[in-house]
């Protein structure tokens, strides 16, 4: 059987991660695409050197060039910018919607049969876009942010309770960061629901409070220390787990961006709830029951969806 292809638009940071996760886990041959020259090239080439160290043998390209994604059954998309200090929200989606245009046309004419997974930020807005500009099924074209921000939940929940982070798996709804809807009533260790564990002594509803706070914040967190980047090596882990579910076919239940069509009273938007994927990319929406409280706080994150998407039809007329 031909290996699998992984295509990583955006060999930055995140782009670099997701190669060297890529190559370790063997999931298939690789290439790292950027607008930069070398950068991709020397990426490629200095990965293709653990090789011989770690044993895999996977072929590791860097290309400026987008013939080199055809035939993907994977593209993780990282290409873009981070904001600076200075730059508003309005121009970071401006220079980012640009960058999914390119991308999304490069896709549409190179590998549209692909599994695209979409990292760039302003996620929810960037996910939408990269579909309308790619005009991929929608099934096929998801935003990785619950993964990531559920992972940051449970590793601070796993710290407070002094469990390990394996038994916690916490449930994440709705935006990226500040509008994620964290759902306590679906978050549990080997079952417990957190509130029991709360209950019993293992923390206090205010030191969980802080914990959600401090998740929701969790980028910011780590942009702050670093001065210079924001964070990576979780969110390529992140990606990697996504492209695995589609790649073998796993049906896992994964908190992601993906579009609704109805689903939690939503229509025709790009927002993060359960869903399981597996070889059809986006099979299905999982919608749970929520309490009133997750209900309106999943609301809030519609609607800041909702507003960046008004502010990307006005940049983009295309997009209208
Ligand atoms: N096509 C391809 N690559 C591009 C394009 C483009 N049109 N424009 C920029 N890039 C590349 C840059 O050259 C750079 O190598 O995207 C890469 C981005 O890498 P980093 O700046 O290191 O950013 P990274 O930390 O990888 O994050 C990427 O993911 O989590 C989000 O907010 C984050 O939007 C950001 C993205």
């Amino acid at each position: 059987m031909a290996r699998k292809k992984i295509a990583l638009i955006g060999a930055g940071n995140i782009g670099g991660t997701l190669a060297h996760l890529a190559a370790l886990k063997g999931l298939g041959d690789i290439v790292l695409f950027d607008v930069v020259e070398g950068v991709p090239q020397g990426k490629a080439l200095d990965l293709s050197q653990c090789g011989p160290v770690e044993g895999f043998d996977a072929s590791i390209k860097g290309s400026n060039d987008y013939a080199d994604i055809a035939g993907a059954d994977v593209i993780i998309v990282t290409a873009g910018v981070a904001r600076k200090p200075g730059m508003s929200r309005d121009d970071l989606l401006g220079i980012n919607l640009k960058v999914m245009k390119a991308v999304g046309e490069g896709i549409r004419d190179n590998a549209p049969d692909a599994f695209v997974i979409c990292i760039t930020n302003p996620l929810d807005a960037m996910v939408w876009a990269l579909r309308e500009f790619s005009g991929l099924p929608h099934n096929k074209v998801v935003g990785m942010a619950g993964v990531l921000d559920s992972a940051r939940f449970s590793h601070f929940l796993a710290e407070e309770f002094g469990v390990s982070v394996k038994d916690v798996n916490t449930f994440v709804l709705g935006g990226h960061g500040d509008t994620m809807v964290p759902v306590l009533e679906y978050s549990t260790v080997s079952g417990i629901p957190v509130s029991d564990l709360i209950a019993m002594g293992f923390s206090t509803k205010e030191k969980v409070d802080e914990i959600i706070k401090r998740t929701r914040g969790g980028g910011g967190e780590i942009v702050a220390l670093l001065k210079t980047g924001s964070a990576y090596y979780a969110p390529a882990t992140s990606g990697i787990a996504m492209a695995e579910a589609y790649l073998y076919d796993q049906k896992r239940i994964l908190p992601a961006a993906a579009h609704l069509t109805g689903q939690y009273r939503i229509d025709d938007l790009y927002v993060g709830v359960p869903v399981v994927i597996g070889a059809g990319g986006v099979e299905k929406v999982v919608e749970v029951k929520l309490s009133v409280e997750a209900k309106g706080n999943l609301q809030v994150s519609v609607d800041a969806v909702k507003e960046l998407l008004v502010a990307c039809k006005g940049i983009d007329g295309s997009l209208a």
